[in-house]
């Protein structure tokens, strides 16, 4: 039994998606997220940058006795996943990559789309799970510029996230595609829209029940479940605006909850 919190992070609201999963598995788990919305977006940054962002939240979650770090960010994960388990050893960490491996298993027409960011498309994890599960299917990737920071503002169904959308979607409803992977964190909160864009025939995978579900074996695993009866508690941080996500906490989750700041002190160490 260990009732330290699990540490959840993403470059914005988008690990929200995986937070809500996690919280409808694991209830009775105390939870520390953090959304670094003073560098959102990282999808069009560098690798060594992403590191640097990913490393200092890893701390400061550490810090707060996290006794797992899910990495709640498809870009996060490709760029410093691998970096993350160099320089923290010991600590257990829970990455997002797209979830290619369902959409092959279940495709009829062998043809799938993936969305997600120029930085988790351009990384190594991106091409081993192509290679490890895309065998024998087509794949059409896109990615969505603009998408990310529609979500932040919360314009869910605004003409311009549509037209973003549309954009990605369309040529690949033309090659027959009938599942769409989201491999971006953000996404999941457009999948109405999605839905509308792509039709009922087309399946949309959220990976975030899984991701939830990995996190639960893994605590399971080591004893470190809260106790069953316990009632988890969530600490939200921002490195931005604490009353945008606030608001948006509201608007994506429905909660209404206190936001804390924790700013960056020379771009490497939050306080
Ligand atoms: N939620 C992040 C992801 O899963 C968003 C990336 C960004 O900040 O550009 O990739």
């Amino acid at each position: 039994m260990n009732i330290n919190p699990i540490g959840v992070f993403d470059s914005g609201v988008g690990g929200l998606s995986v937070l809500r999963a996690l919280r409808e598995q694991l209830p009775a788990e105390n939870m520390l997220y953090f959304g670094d919305q003073g560098h959102v977006p990282y999808g069009p940054r560098p690798m060594q940058e992403i590191q640097k962002f990913s490393a200092g939240i890893t701390k400061f979650l550490l810090e707060k006795q996290s006794k797992l770090v899910i990495v709640a960010c498809n870009t996060a994960s490709a760029a410093a996943l691998k970096y993350l388990r160099a320089e923290f050893q010991g600590v257990q960490f829970v990455g997002m990559e797209p979830a290619v491996k369902p959409a092959a298993e279940t495709t009829q027409t062998g043809k799938v789309g993936v969305l997600a960011t120029p930085a988790t498309f351009q990384g190594a994890l991106y091409a081993s799970v192509v290679e490890r599960f895309g065998a024998g299917v087509e794949l059409f990737q896109h990615t969505c510029p603009g998408l990310v920071t529609q979500i932040e503002r919360g314009e869910l169904d605004t003409q311009v996230t549509r037209d973003i959308l549309e954009d990605a979607l369309i040529p690949m409803l033309e090659k027959n595609i009938d599942t769409v992977v989201l491999g971006c964190t953000h996404y999941p909160f457009v999948i109405p829209l999605i839905e509308e864009i792509v039709g009922e025939n087309v399946r949309v995978i959220d990976p975030a029940p899984s991701v939830a579900k990995q996190a639960k074996r893994l605590l399971a695993a080591g004893d470190a479940l809260s106790p069953a009866e316990a009632q988890g508690n969530i600490q939200y941080f921002t490195s931005g605006n604490a009353g945008k996500v606030k608001s948006a906490l509201s608007k994506l989750l429905g909660v209404d909850e206190f936001v804390q700041t924790a700013a960056w002190i020379d771009e490497a160490v939050l306080k």
